[in-house]
């Protein structure tokens, strides 16, 4: 495929803001910190989880995205120590944990610190100097569902810093971190996807980000509706092989593509008229691989178009492509995803179903009329637990702001 332009707002966004209002995760993470360490903290941060409305395994193979932040995510309220200790208490595990920021290891009996630590490893290695803190940690994200939980808690601890060391650090850097500590610590060879929304998401908007060129813009969310999300309850246990096998198949079909279509370097530059040309280069399961890929960079194009002009019926048709070509193409979806999207299909009021996130389990994301989110929310944990025998979450989500700072007091 060539590069394509991004597009050029001409007309003004829809507007779909929220009023600013206290954030209830926030109020519990400072009261947290008042309860663990006495005293009110001097700062709070929250950064918030995302969806991905269409673009799913496209971001590490340079190609579109469409997430939205959400608003839930992960709070950080604290204060700067006058030492290079950070002591960190997760209200969610009812732990504590202390680490100097000269010797960062990861622990495996406290998981959820890894982040806080690998964020503060990059950007130490990008030259920031960081001070310790004293801090509350707590989110509001189902934790594994694909909701970007993680994403969610490394730019809340990069924005932490930022302010509790008084550093200036440029957004993209920032992002770059995040995305960094969970290659390097957590060992998921993940995108850019999830901390680029959580750290610069819009309210009302989409973020349409060029992961090549890592230029961005926000196409408007129809207002009126709910980002609805079902979560399984399917744990993604297998997420982090299966991610990274995905990723080393994407790379194989490029080496062997590149045999055909020399100037190809990601799968970024390759169209369907080069897949049908040239398959006969891949094995069959590559092949899929890269069919979905391609393809659904396309539909991300497509997708944007189609928020512009505000043509939901083509919405809901792409992003019933998009779920078809992950489960059949990219091998990503599972019985359980697959149901959800079945149950919601002839709904009233539903505008596009599809599974979100890296998949193998986690959740579906739905866009439905707000007049008809009630309705919609009963028939789904209905149907669902009738079939599995598993209660499903159902939310409603907003699309957000990316990360704030408050002032904690
Ligand atoms: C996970 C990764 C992202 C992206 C998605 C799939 O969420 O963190 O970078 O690759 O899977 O689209």
């Amino acid at each position: 495929m060539a590069d394509v332009a991004i597009v050029d707002w001409k007309h003004p966004f829809t507007q779909n803001r929220v009023p600013n209002m206290p954030n209830p995760l926030i109020e519990r993470t400072k009261d947290e910190f008042l309860r663990i360490f006495g005293g009110k903290p001097e700062v709070a941060v929250m950064a918030p989880g995302r969806v991905n409305l269409i673009g799913e395994h496209t971001d590490y193979n340079e190609g579109f995205v469409l997430p939205a932040a959400v608003d839930r995510g992960t709070a950080l309220a604290g204060e700067a120590r006058d030492d290079r200790k950070v002591v960190l208490y997760s209200a969610d595990y009812r732990q504590q944990a202390e680490f100097s920021l000269d010797s960062l290891f990861p622990d495996p009996a406290r998981r959820w610190a890894d982040y806080v630590k690998g964020v503060a490893d990059q950007l130490q290695r990008g030259g920031f100097h960081l001070k310790g803190f004293r801090a509350v940690l707590k989110g509001d994200l189902p934790r594994g569902a694909g909701l970007s939980s993680s994403a969610s808690l490394e730019v809340a601890a990069a924005v932490f810093f930022q302010k509790t060391s008084g550093l200036s650090i440029p957004d993209l850097e920032l992002v770059k971190a995040a995305q960094a500590a969970e290659n390097a610590f957590v060992g998921v060879q993940c995108g850019i996807m999830d901390p680029f929304a959580s750290h610069l998401g819009k309210a009302g908007r989409a973020l349409f980000l060029d992961c090549r060129s890592l230029e961005h813009q926000w196409a408007p969310v129809p207002p009126g509706w709910t980002l609805a999300v079902c979560d399984s309850g399917v744990e993604r246990t297998l997420a982090g092989s299966a991610y990274n096998e995905r990723r080393r198949q994407c790379e194989e079909g490029v080496r062997a593509l590149a045999v055909g279509i020399p100037h190809a370097k990601s799968l970024r530059d390759i169209s369907l008229c080069d897949i049908e040309k040239h398959g006969n280069l891949l094995g069959p399961v590559v092949l899929r691989r890269c069919r979905h890929v391609v393809s659904e960079n396309q539909r991300v194009l497509d997708m944007v178009e189609a928020l512009k002009d505000g043509r939901l019926e083509r919405v809901k048709v792409l992003m019933e492509e998009s779920h078809e070509s992950l489960r059949d193409d990219y091998g990503v979806s599972c019985p359980e995803l697959d149901l959800l999207v079945e149950l919601a299909r002839n709904q009233p009021g539903l505008s596009g179903s599809r599974m979100t996130g890296a998949g193998f389990g986690g959740c579906t994301l739905h866009l439905v009329k707000d007049g008809a989110w009630e309705a919609f929310k009963a028939v789904m944990q209905e149907g669902y637990e009738k079939k599995t025998g598993i209660k499903p979450g159902v939310y409603a989500f907003r699309a957000a702001d990316g990360a704030k700072i408050l002032n904690g007091g």
